[in-house]
């Protein structure tokens, strides 16, 4: 009988989505040796191999292919023995949740997958910047937040599910648009449209430029990432957008990222609540599904 553990089926699950070792250890937080080892064992008890290499791409052996729907069927009926486990307990209480505004283009999708596993969970989702949402977990006002690294010295327990990456974003007939590499130091000569003050991104972009002493010249001040995808599509100037808000212009060829040396700006997405509080059942449930699988589902971006 074939042996091979519930881990082995996960890293391979992983590393046949990113066809990657380096992506899927990223996704699932594990070094990228602890992954080819999985994976080798994995190989070892299938005796036959599920990934070949050819360059620098790696891709799945016809074996593989079949083996990643099998792959697929279990980890999806464990997800459904799961959902029936969690209608046994009762998993009918509320969630709130509070997202940065820019969470807000991911944390749809990812609701609607964990409603549909937990179909009597009622969820309210508000969305609002890092101010606010700072704010608002102090008062205890929801029980988990979705955001940018909270500050210190805020009694807060963050814990980072996904990576967020910022981008420099311009309009597709930019001078830069087909230059690589650019340097930091060109960007001075760009005119930029920035965020509001108390968004995260605005604190990353800021950071960033005053650690690598360049001064940018900011534009106008817009309160949301639409207003700011719009304006730069209008030429007004460039933005510093997360990846997470650009996905359909990108691939409506409306915007463009330029290729900018030491970008993007990597910043994390943490699960925030208030230290000690008593999660329910449903926060509980939906915390564990964050951290194990928001990464997964949302994909590499960026
Ligand atoms: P924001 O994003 O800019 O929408 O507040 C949150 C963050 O990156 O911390």
């Amino acid at each position: 009988m074939l042996h091979l553990t519930l881990r082995q089926l996960k890293v391979f699950d992983a590393v046949a989505r990113h066809l990657s070792y380096s992506r899927a250890a990223e996704a699932l937080y594990l070094t990228q040796p602890a992954v080819s080892m999985q994976i080798k064992q994995l190989e070892e008890s299938a005796g036959v191999p599920l990934f070949e290499q050819i360059g620098k791409k790696i891709y799945l052996t016809e074996a593989g292919e079949e083996f990643q729907q099998y792959c697929r069927n279990i980890l999806q009926q464990l997800n459904d023995a799961e959902a029936m486990f969690s209608d046994l307990k009762g998993m009918s209480g509320k969630l709130s949740i509070c997202v940065a505004s820019t969470a807000s283009y991911f944390t749809p999708q990812l609701l609607a997958e964990f409603c549909k596993r937990h179909p009597k969970a009622k969820v309210s989702l508000n969305v609002t910047n890092r101010e606010t949402l700072l704010q608002r977990l102090a008062h205890n006002e929801m029980d988990m937040a979705i955001m940018g690294r909270p500050p210190e010295g805020f009694d807060l327990d963050a814990t980072p599910f996904m990576e967020n990456r910022l981008a420099i974003i311009a309009p597709v007939n930019h001078p830069l648009a087909t230059t690589g590499n650019i340097p930091l130091s060109r960007l001075s000569e760009e005119t930029f449209l920035v965020r509001e003050q108390g968004s995260g991104t605005r604190i990353a972009m800021e950071r960033f430029f005053a650690d690598q002493g360049i001064k940018l010249t900011t534009g106008t001040e817009m309160s949301t990432n639409e207003a700011i995808k719009q304006a730069v599509q209008a030429g007004m100037g460039l933005g510093i957008l997360s990846m997470h808000t650009v996905q359909l212009e990108l691939e409506m060829h409306r915007l463009i990222v330029l290729d900018v040396q030491s970008f993007p700006i990597l910043r994390r997405w943490y699960a925030v609540h208030r230290q000690g509080k008593r999660l329910g059942n449903v926060a509980q449930a939906f915390k564990d599904f964050l951290l194990a699988e928001a990464s997964d589902l949302i994909g590499e971006i960026g």
